[in-house]
């Protein structure tokens, strides 16, 4: 299966999917990796693995819709069978969940549907749970709210109301780097059907 990643940051999600991509078995290769910005080291990472790469920034571009419209384009051109959105900070518009509706695979590190949005590991610290966790999903017109496929559980440590979140979005991270990998590759070798939002892969 053809991949193209989507990255706004660090890319170790996407880092994890190259270092998986290596073996043949996993039945899928990233032909592209995409960004919202420049000077990021998820595009590093693609470049030292010697993937293509594109940027399209929304300011480069007249209004949202235009944007929406040329990543779009600029992601079919790769003829992706899945597009997976990992630490991707933009929402996608509605000509690219049109364009790839079913085939967007995002990670999100919260217990979906709690703390959808852009600062979910703060949101569930906040809040005060006892544990939290990833999830893998689909990508539908709403933010983080589409059919879930997997989830991940991580305990909220007392020492992580100290320092903002990031020793717990680091554990997230690394059970979050396996789900999405799990997934994907389940997904690029098995397909999966959607019904009534539950989102079946073949065992
Ligand atoms: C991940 O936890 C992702 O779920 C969230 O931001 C983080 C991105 O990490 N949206 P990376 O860029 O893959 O290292």
């Amino acid at each position: 299966a053809r991949l193209v990643v989507l990255v706004s940051g660090s890319g170790t999600n996407l880092q994890a999917l190259i270092d998986a991509v290596a073996d043949p078995a996993f039945g899928a290769e990233i032909v592209a990796v995409g960004a919202d910005r420049d000077s990021i080291a998820g595009l590093d990472r693609a470049e030292r693995a010697g993937l293509p790469t594109f940027v399209h920034r929304v300011k480069d571009h007249a209004d949202r819709a235009a944007w929406d419209t040329a990543l779009t384009a600029a992601v079919a051109g790769h003829r992706p069978d899945l597009v997976v959105t990992a630490g991707f900070m933009k929402i996608l518009g509605p000509e690219f969940i049109a364009a790839f509706a079913g085939r967007i695979v995002n990670t999100h590190p919260a217990l979906l549907p709690a703390f959808p949005g852009a600062h979910g590991v703060a949101d569930a610290l906040a809040y005060g749970v006892k544990v939290t966790g990833c999830t893998v999903h689909l990508v539908d017109g709403g933010v983080d709210t589409g059919p879930i496929i997997a989830q991940g559980v991580v305990a909220v440590e007392e020492t992580d109301h100290a320092d903002g979140g990031a020793a717990l979005h680091e554990r997230i991270k690394t059970v979050e780097r396996q789900l999405l990998v799990d997934v994907v590759g389940r997904l690029a070798r098995e397909g999966h059907r959607i019904e009534d939002r539950k989102v079946w892969i073949p065992a």
